[in-house]
């Protein structure tokens, strides 16, 4: 499969189509970005870690009964997907509290929560993914009701099957964001599983082994990612 037209270029990845209409091409990059841009900067090989990460995660929720966009790991960087329609809702599913958890409401960080929260925030970086309540969406038009419900549902049972897979690799997920698409009528999951786009703290120490190292300028950045990489794949 060939990468023929660049259809779009985000922070992270490189978003190809192939000669097949269904299918395009994502290449993980080095770049990395916090603070929708604010902050900007690249981790080494980052784009090699991030997608065999997302690969062996979106095949193991596969194996769960998740629909996913993944076809296959096609190269180092290159992963082959089923082209979606991206709905712009970024869903954000919170174990313990961190982050803007910690800012907007404050929970001192490390609450456990007694039941995950998921959210929902407008994809839109001119307007900063402002949080967003289920009838925002719809009255936007980025997503019905009903598919919110899925989204929810979806991001539930996801979480589930993550926390149980971290914890036998000795970390705690803390919380994560997805993003999913339309597909010949289904919802599926897209983007990516990764350091980039979840928070994880060792299940004994609960040092940070995501991208907060890079976001607040903690060192460590490229090790983290690489032990999270060894912990996910190695410990099959
Ligand atoms: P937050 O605490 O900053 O709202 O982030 C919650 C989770 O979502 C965290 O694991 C990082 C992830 N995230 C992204 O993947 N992309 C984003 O643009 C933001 C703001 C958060």
């Amino acid at each position: 499969m060939n990468k023929t037209t660049l259809l779009h270029e985000g922070k992270a990845k490189k978003v190809f189509l192939t000669d097949d209409a269904d299918l395009v091409i994502q290449e993980f990059k080095d770049d990395a970005t916090a603070f929708n841009n604010k902050k900007k900067g690249s981790i080494a090989d980052k784009g090699v870690v991030n997608n065999a990460i997302s690969c062996r995660l979106f095949s193991m929720l596969e194996e769960h009964g998740v629909e996913t966009h993944l076809v296959e790991k096609l190269t180092e960087r290159d992963m082959l997907c089923r082209r979606l329609d991206i709905i712009k809702v970024e869903v954000v599913v919170r174990n313990i509290a961190a982050g803007s958890l910690v800012r907007r409401y404050g929970f001192p960080e490390g609450t456990v929560l007694a039941k995950p929260i998921v959210e929902f925030y407008l994809k839109d970086d001119d307007l900063d993914d402002p949080l967003m309540i289920a009838e925002h969406a719809v009255a936007l038009g980025v997503a019905t009701m009903d598919e919110l419900a899925v989204l929810k549902s979806r991001a539930e049972a996801i979480n589930d099957v993550l926390k149980k897979f971290f914890a036998d690799r000795k970390l705690k997920l803390v919380d994560f964001k997805l993003e999913f698409g339309r597909h010949k009528g289904e919802i599926l999951l897209g983007d990516e599983i990764s350091p980039d786009t979840c928070r994880f703290w060792d299940l004994d120490t609960d040092e940070k082994m995501d991208k907060d190292r890079f976001r607040f300028d903690m060192g460590g950045v490229e090790d983290a990612y690489t032990e999270v990489q060894r912990r996910v794949l190695e410990l099959d």
